[in-house]
């Protein structure tokens, strides 16, 4: 159908179960991997243009892939010790602070866009987001902590791998518990949605973890570009910007 001065209208989808229990008894992920799952993906970057580039699990496996890279970095370099090279401190004090400044942005968003369209969708959303959010309050308290990160310094370096341990545990729990009940059940126009949204957010979003604000989204989303923008303004103060 054509409209003057209108582009070609397409009829709308057909109406999608979003819920596994009314798709029947072969719970098929709704967006599938592999080929199959490629050519979802080609058809909705060309549908929708750059806002598919990456759904939301990409979006994710991008952050997580960042951090699991980071920690293992930090794991395996050097001991330091009071006679390190004064590069090899930087080095790593550096790494800490991406380390604080990824995890914080990437939680942030999470809290603000993935937690609810999991309690939205997921049969068991609440018990799984609950969880998750709980594991991520911990890891804002050790996060906040790192700020004054000493390399070398004992109580610092237990405080890194002791979060270092909480979060490759928090990141499994996301990968291998939510995101396949996820998978199931969302649309790929949802998740495409979701991570396009996810992506706009972070450069928005708080570099600095923010332990004592209660994990709401709400509350984040309204307060995301002033906090953000304050942590930026600290960061660049500090000389955490790099
Ligand atoms: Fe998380
Ligand atoms: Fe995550």
């Amino acid at each position: 159908m054509r409209y003057p001065g209108h582009h070609r209208v397409r009829p709308p989808p057909p109406a999608r179960a979003t819920r596994p229990e009314d798709r029947g008894p072969d719970r098929k992920p709704m967006f599938t991997c592999g080929d199959a799952g490629n050519a979802q993906r080609r058809e909705l970057r060309h549908r929708h243009g750059r806002q598919a580039m990456a759904n939301a699990f990409e979006v994710l496996e991008r952050d997580h892939e960042m951090v699991k890279r980071l920690m293992l970095e930090l794991e395996s370099g050097p001991p330091l010790t009071g006679s390190a090279e004064r590069e090899s401190m930087l080095d790593r004090r550096r790494q800490v602070d991406r380390l604080i400044t990824e995890e914080s942005k990437h939680e942030a968003v999470e809290e603000e866009y993935f937690w609810p369209v999991v309690r939205e969708l997921v049969p068991g959303g609440n018990e799984l987001a609950d969880h998750a959010i709980a594991q991520e309050q911990r890891g804002k308290f050790a996060l906040d902590a790192l700020i004054d990160y000493r390399p070398g310094d004992t109580r610092s370096e237990d405080t890194l791998m002791g979060f270092i341990s909480e979060a490759r545990e928090h990141i499994a729990f996301e990968e291998e518990q939510v995101w396949p009940e996820l998978r199931l059940v969302i649309s790929p126009e949802r998740s495409a949605e979701l991570g396009a949204k996810m992506e706009r957010a972070k450069r928005m979003a708080p570099t600095r973890p923010h332990p004592h604000t209660p994990p709401k989204p709400g509350l984040l989303k309204a307060a995301s570009p002033f906090v953000g923008a304050a942590d930026r303004l600290r960061d660049l103060v500090t000389g955490r910007s790099r």
